[in-house]
């Protein structure tokens, strides 16, 4: 595989993977195509802009003509591109059908179209729901229960869809709650991690015992690039962390590193339909030989500073447009006593 496009990959994690490929792999070339919505940011790339084996092109994966252009020549295509935010979802639903579903759609017919040999979807270990005990297996049935994880569901439909009835070679990659450089701040940790370094409050929905399964996102693309080099068409990976925290542990971890006391924890009201645990088995891709590498207490020390050191990437970012979309979500929100101090 000589050139890949990667869409979405001005976000989180496919600016991390786009990084990754370049490094790990010589003789790779980048294409980055993103729309630059308010979680897109050139900032996550500056470091990659030098490198003549990466280019970077604005437009929109729900546009046919601009998907074709900049997948033409491509070997593979890994879509990141999607709304990610499950509270903005719960807030409007109507931009993540259009991104996650449509998008998706388009991009298959791309690569029908233009005879790309490989296209990896990424999606998300929240198409399972939530898991009261067990860990979620590839082949277990699709539960999502907010808006977000809805659309990841039907986009994998989609992806399955395309697969069986044009033989389009796709396949799907189920990562777990990613955290680590350019993590955009309204997600819980580097929220968190940044409220904390301005004596803000950290604000912890319900009683913060919900359970996610972190992965750093250096072992998220790992993991996605093990499976577009040995992934089958057709399949499903689970890709996790192996570390299962209560969102209350990983307050208090965050509040540590940055040496703030336990009073900037506030427990606030729940979010909507809030998923209470999720887990995943991963035996299906440790059986073909990837692993994570990293423990989850060094890489979220490593995520706290990296946070420390580039306040230029996050104070832009929150001094924006943010500063009004966190004033609607948490302005007038329900603060909990009765859970205060748990
Ligand atoms: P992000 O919100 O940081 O980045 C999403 C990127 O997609 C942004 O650069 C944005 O500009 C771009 N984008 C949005 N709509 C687009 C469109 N219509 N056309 C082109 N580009 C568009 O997200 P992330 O956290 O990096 O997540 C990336 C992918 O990984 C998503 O598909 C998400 O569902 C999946 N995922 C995320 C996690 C996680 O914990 N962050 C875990 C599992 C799976
Ligand atoms: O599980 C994978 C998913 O992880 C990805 O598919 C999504 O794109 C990604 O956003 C993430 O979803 P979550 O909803 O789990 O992530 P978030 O960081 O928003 O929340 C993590 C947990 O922290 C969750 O239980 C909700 C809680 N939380 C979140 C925020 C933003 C709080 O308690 N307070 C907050 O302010």
């Amino acid at each position: 595989m000589h050139r890949i496009l990667v869409t979405g990959g001005a976000g989180f994690i496919g600016s991390n993977f786009a990084r990754y490929q370049l490094k790990h792999h010589a003789d790779r070339e980048v294409v980055v195509l993103d729309k630059l919505t308010y979680a897109g940011n050139l900032d996550n790339l500056r470091d990659l802009e030098s490198d003549r084996r990466f280019a970077f092109q604005q437009g929109d994966i729900c546009d046919p003509a601009a998907v074709r252009a900049a997948a033409a020549g491509a070997d593979a295509i890994v879509n990141f591109a999607a709304e990610t935010h499950v509270d903005r979802s719960l807030l409007d639903p109507s931009a993540f059908v259009m991104t996650d579903v449509h998008g998706v759609n388009v991009l298959l017919e791309a690569v029908r179209e233009l005879g790309v040999a490989r296209f990896v979807q990424i999606s998300t270990d929240e198409v399972y729901g939530q898991v009261a005990a067990g860990s979620s297996k590839e082949t277990d049935r699709y539960a999502p229960r907010n808006p977000y994880s809805a659309t990841k569901a039907a986009a994998e439909l989609m992806v399955h869809a395309h697969h069986e009835s044009y033989g389009v070679p796709a396949l799907i990659t189920r990562g777990s709650n990613t955290f680590g450089p350019f993590h955009y701040p309204e997600k819980m940790i580097p929220l968190f991690i940044t409220n904390a370094l301005d004596d803000e409050p950290l604000p912890v929905y319900g009683d913060g015992k919900q359970v996610r399964d972190w992965l750093f996102v250096e072992d998220h693309c790992a993991g996605i690039d093990f499976v577009l080099e040995h992934g089958l068409d057709g399949e499903v990976y689970n890709v996790g962390g192996g570390n299962e925290r209560e969102n209350l542990g990983v307050t208090r971890l965050i509040l540590g590193l940055v040496g703030k006391p336990e009073s900037l924890l506030r427990h606030v009201e729940d979010r909507a339909g809030h998923d209470r645990r999720y887990s995943l088995d991963c035996g299906k891709l440790h059986r073909l030989g990837w692993q994570p590498a990293r423990r989850f207490e060094d890489a979220l020390a490593e995520t706290v500073q990296w946070y420390r050191a580039n306040e230029w990437w996050w104070r832009k970012i929150k001094s924006g447009a943010f500063a009004e979309y966190y004033q609607r979500q948490y302005g007038d929100r329900k603060v909990l006593e009765d859970t205060a101090g748990d």
